[in-house]
């Protein structure tokens, strides 16, 4: 079971990839009618489609309210579980105790002694399916509460390059666009589908990045050091499987940067305070100054890839090769872009309702 202790939300989420379920206990959930349509929506482009870029495994990805939903109410907690329908363990049989390069394998085993890869167990990226029903409910309650949106989009796969925030903060409704063509890229989708079938073809996987922007995050939303918003929204993002970096605004392009250039100066816009570049994504001190907070997250390659592997057989001690078979996304970005809008949902909502006691 992995545990979010949050100041006001709790989650804990557990199951594993080849358990009959997985699912989801949250408290400290504030009162919310759920919009079906807009959890199944996001829950959606997170699921498998069968095609090149995600896994050949077939999950509805419904999630089952069991417990804390009243007429549709959610009212401080609820539990959720999605039943896992397209298990094939056997096509892991000949993996036991050999960790799996690059996975969660080897550390379970120094953890807990573990020799039985199958699946992830509760390191599998399928775990994302319920952090998306707690996250999409996040959102949904950040935005008719608050108007705060929380977009996400594929910024890069591979060499390949597209439109990023650090360009031009994108419009919404592109945003929103990209999602509904079925690969979220704002640009380039074409060469990025090219780079994940070509990983796909030679049995590799390929890394990506996932950029995120929350547009109408209330002003003055965290705090100085523990406090501060980018290491509570860092957590939750690095909480996702196969994250590997996050970087807010221009990130690592500011250490190499002058003040001079990058500086994000004030300027009187009428009666009001405007903060006029931001090169600092939304954020100064941890605390939000009211422009759009902007991450970018860097996905690693998918661990699994059918080329044979150096690895080492714990039974008998000694070294060998394994080649993964099973069902796997090339490129695990594509289908973590909701995730990541889950997990700043996540770590908003939890700031905010810490502030509005
Ligand atoms: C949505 C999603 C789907 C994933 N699917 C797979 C997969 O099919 N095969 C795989 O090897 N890794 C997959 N991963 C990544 C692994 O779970 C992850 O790399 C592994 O547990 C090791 O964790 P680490 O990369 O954070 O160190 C997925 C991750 C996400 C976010």
């Amino acid at each position: 079971m992995a545990i979010f202790k949050g100041e006001k939300l709790n989650i804990e989420i557990y199951g594993t990839s080849h358990a009959e379920k997985i699912g989801v206990r949250v408290s400290g959930f504030p009162r919310l009618k759920i919009d079906e349509k807009s959890l199944l929506d996001l829950m959606k482009r997170r699921m498998p489609t069968g095609g090149v870029f995600s896994t050949k495994r077939k999950e509805p990805d419904l999630p089952i309210f069991v417990k804390g939903v009243n007429n549709g109410v959610i009212d401080g907690f609820f539990e959720a579980v999605i039943y896992n329908k397209d298990v094939k363990s056997q096509d892991y049989g000949d993996l036991y105790a050999k960790p799996r390069p690059s996975h969660a394998d080897y550390v379970r085993y120094l953890k807990d002694g573990e020799k039985d890869y199958r699946g992830g167990g509760e390191f599998s990226g399928r775990l994302t399916a319920p952090f998306c029903i707690v996250g999409g409910l996040c959102k949904q309650y950040l935005y008719e509460n608050y108007g705060v949106e929380i977009l996400a989009y594929l910024s890069s796969v591979g060499k390949v390059d597209g439109r990023s925030y650090k360009q031009v903060i994108p419009q919404k409704e592109d945003i929103k666009k990209c999602h509904e063509s079925g690969f979220p890229a704002l640009s380039s989708a074409d060469e990025m589908i090219e780079e994940i079938v070509l990983a796909n073809q030679n049995a590799d996987s390929v890394g990506g990045t996932v950029e995120c922007v929350i547009y109408g995050a209330p002003t003055a939303i965290g705090g100085s050091l523990f406090e501060g918003l980018e290491g509570k929204i860092a957590l939750a993002v690095y909480s996702i499987p196969a994250v590997k970096g996050v970087e807010f605004g221009d990130g690592f392009d500011l250490a190499r940067g002058l003040g001079s250039a990058v500086n994000d100066g004030l300027q009187m816009d009428g009666d009001k305070v405007k903060i006029v570049t931001n090169h600092a994504g939304g954020l100064n001190g941890g605390i939000t100054n009211g422009n759009p907070v902007t991450l970018r997250v860097g996905f690693r390659p998918t661990p699994s890839i059918g080329l044979p592997q150096d690895t080492v057989d714990l039974e008998k001690m000694e070294n060998v090769k394994i080649v993964i078979k099973g069902r796997h996304d090339a490129c695990v970005a594509v289908r973590a872009v909701p995730v990541v809008e889950s997990a700043v949902a996540i770590a908003l909502l939890d700031a905010i309702m810490q502030e509005k006691k």
